[in-house]
């Protein structure tokens, strides 16, 4: 009887270590989407210099040059929604700048914004979440 007591307690605490772990381990792992195609762009429609921005998915797409990047218009203070000028990428919530690389240039925020991984193809850029 007492072998049989013994157990069921180990068989209880088993379970509610494993039901005080989940939550924990799905904090610890990276989210379904990473590293999943988030965005689809034809290379030919971002204007050289220039920016595509998808306002609900909070990413723009921008050419400098040859080179085109995707960057999270999430803002690295408190999370508005970044606005893309010709020049710079502007927080309306505190006014926080950044470069159109994704440099902070002014405060409150000090990180930069997220780059996002691109993948290219020849007609078409994908941008990976
Ligand atoms: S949320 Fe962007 S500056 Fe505060």
């Amino acid at each position: 009887m007492e072998k049989f007591r013994r157990t069921r307690r180990r068989v209880v605490q088993a379970l509610i270590l494993a039901a005080a772990g989940f939550p924990l381990w799905r904090f610890l792992t990276p989210p379904a989407t990473a590293g999943k195609p988030v965005l689809r762009v034809k290379r030919s429609e971002i204007p050289p210099d220039g920016a595509l921005v998808f306002r609900q998915s909070r990413i723009a797409v921008l050419r400098a040059g040859e080179e085109i990047y995707a960057l999270s218009l999430a803002c690295t203070h408190l999370g508005c929604t970044v606005s893309v000028t010709p020049t710079q990428l502007v927080c309306p919530c505190h006014g926080s700048v950044f470069s159109r690389t994704g440099e902070a240039l002014r405060g409150p925020a000090t990180r930069p914004l997220e780059r996002l991984e691109v993948r290219q193809e020849p007609d078409t850029i994908i941008v990976l979440g």
